[in-house]
């Protein structure tokens, strides 16, 4: 007798859709990504001859969900001192800043992204070394930049993306300990990179996204809010529903809601909160939550449960607790959870949506 064979299913090995599949290939793909590249003991990170670049100034240049992955690297710099901006490549391409010494940046999947192509070529013009991070050995980017970071992600099929915006955070990472940061900061952060594939699993085993999609699924417009490191999340996460339910969804900086978007807010619009840490941040973040809530519109808040977010939501969805920089990717996968559910209950085409590529080599 014969067995049925089919490539396509048998490449998803079990699961619904590709996407599902490599949100669940994330902790393998974040093993791969820190493979011989971290040291526990001595929180040391080897990257090869890219530590050596020690730039005085970085531009990150991207699009889609890796523009959402630059302006998180271009925190990482700020944060150790160095001046760093991420820049839409279509308008770097349109309207290129001075490069000075700046070192410029493309991050892309594919490595063939044409907005950011353009606008690393404009760069280079105009005498920056460029570097791109990628997770397509051979692409044009890696063979036209000075340097290449891989993120290691492995193959992904799904149009959106999803483990290769945790590969792009992780190396990220990576990059700014190897190339700016101090070893204090290091040891903070390495510790809490080691753990998470682990923790990544935690969350894939036991989240509730289901639930809240199961229960947000007629929502008219969802909203996403996140400050500092949990800021590109949000706008991750809006991006991810929007592109694979085809709902409305923005994301919004936390503390920007009042300066006009909170006027779109009622109880038709679930806010989905980033509540990470017990600092000023996440008190600020708390605030931004009550004025949300004021309005009745319900509150699904993704937290470490080290503030109070909990008191005022009404779906909590939880993550590990750990340094907020790691707090980012493993938000993020509840966000890709809740996203996929939702465009599962509605019955879109998750793997390849509507009017989308997978990578656009058109400007
Ligand atoms: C396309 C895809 C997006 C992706 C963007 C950038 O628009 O649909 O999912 O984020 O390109 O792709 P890249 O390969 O440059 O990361």
């Amino acid at each position: 007798h014969t067995v049925e064979w089919d490539a396509e299913e048998t490449g998803k090995s079990g699961y619904d859709h590709f996407m599902l599949k490599e949100i669940h290939e994330q902790p393998r793909a974040l093993r791969q990504c820190l493979r011989g590249r971290v040291e526990e003991q001595t929180a040391s990170v080897d990257i090869g001859d890219l530590a050596d670049l020690a730039p005085t100034g970085v531009q990150f240049v991207a699009c889609g969900t890796s523009y959402h992955a630059a302006m998180y690297g271009a925190q990482l710099f700020r944060d150790a001192g160095v001046p760093a901006q991420a820049f839409l490549a279509s308008e770097y391409a349109t309207s290129p800043p001075p490069v000075g010494n700046s070192l410029v940046v493309g991050i892309s999947q594919s490595g063939e992204t044409a907005d950011t192509l353009s606008a690393l070529r404009e760069a280079e013009s105009r005498g920056a070394r460029t570097l791109t991070l990628t997770n397509t050995v051979g692409s044009t980017m890696d063979r036209e930049c000075d340097h290449t970071l891989y993120i290691r992600s492995g193959p992904e099929i799904g149009v959106a993306a999803s483990k290769t915006f945790a590969g792009q955070l992780t190396a990220l990472n990576l990059f700014s300990m190897a190339t700016a940061e101090r070893n204090s900061t290091r040891r903070d952060v390495v510790p809490e990179l080691r753990k998470l594939p682990g923790n990544v699993q935690k969350i894939l085993d036991s989240s509730s996204a289901e639930a809240v999609a199961d229960y947000y699924e007629d929502a008219e417009s969802y909203f996403f809010i996140g400050r500092g490191y949990q800021y590109p999340v949000a706008l991750e996460g809006a991006l991810k529903l929007k592109e694979i339910s085809y709902e409305h969804a923005e994301g919004f900086a936390a503390g920007e809601l009042k300066h006009g978007p909170l006027a779109l807010v009622d109880e038709n619009t679930p806010v989905f909160a980033m509540a990470v840490g017990d600092d000023e941040k996440a008190r600020k973040t708390l605030g931004n939550i009550k004025e949300v809530e004021a309005r009745d519109a319900p509150v699904v808040a993704v937290t470490d449960g080290r503030n109070d977010a909990e008191r005022y939501a009404d779906h909590v969805l939880e993550i590990p607790e750990t340094h907020p920089r790691a707090a980012a990717v493993l938000g993020n996968v509840q966000l890709q959870l809740v996203s996929y559910h939702i465009a599962d209950q509605l019955g879109r085409s998750i793997d390849k949506p509507r009017n989308l590529a997978k990578s656009v080599t058109v400007e």
